[in-house]
């Protein structure tokens, strides 16, 4: 009995996650393959010339894979708006693509 109501609430709880699949969503929940994908080819065009191949050569800017992990915010921010010598991408990046990059930064590239 009772694990025939467990079931039905996950159930539920499946249906209504992906119901509600809106880019809003899409960056809190965990990264899909696909993110990271998009992520990754983002970088290649738009920031590896200053950030390095893979994040893996000696960067010209900051060294990406050394951001802090838990400072999501502050990534979007510095990404749409520009910091010091890096200009802004809020003009030609999406929210979406700055989501993708994330994951990318986050979770695209082993660590060495
Ligand atoms: C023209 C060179 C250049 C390009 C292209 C560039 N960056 Fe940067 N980036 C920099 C420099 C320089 C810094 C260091 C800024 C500082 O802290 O003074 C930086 C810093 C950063 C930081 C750290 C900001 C912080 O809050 O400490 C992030 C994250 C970042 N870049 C992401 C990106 C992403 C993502 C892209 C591609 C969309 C990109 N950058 C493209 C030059 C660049």
């Amino acid at each position: 009995m009772m694990m025939r109501m467990l079931c039905k609430a996950v159930a539920v709880a499946l249906m209504t996650a992906s119901a509600s699949g809106t880019a809003q969503d899409a960056a809190v929940k965990p990264f899909t393959p696909e993110q990271i994908k998009k992520g990754a080819s983002l970088y290649a065009t738009n920031c590896e010339s200053c950030h390095g191949v893979r994040m893996m050569g000696p960067p010209w800017g900051s060294d990406l894979t050394t951001f802090p992990r838990d400072n999501r915010a502050r990534f979007v921010d510095s990404v749409a708006h520009g910091k010091n010598t890096m200009p802004p991408w809020g003009d030609v990046l999406s929210p979406e693509d700055i989501a993708a990059l994330w994951t990318y930064v986050v979770a695209g590239e082993p660590k060495n």
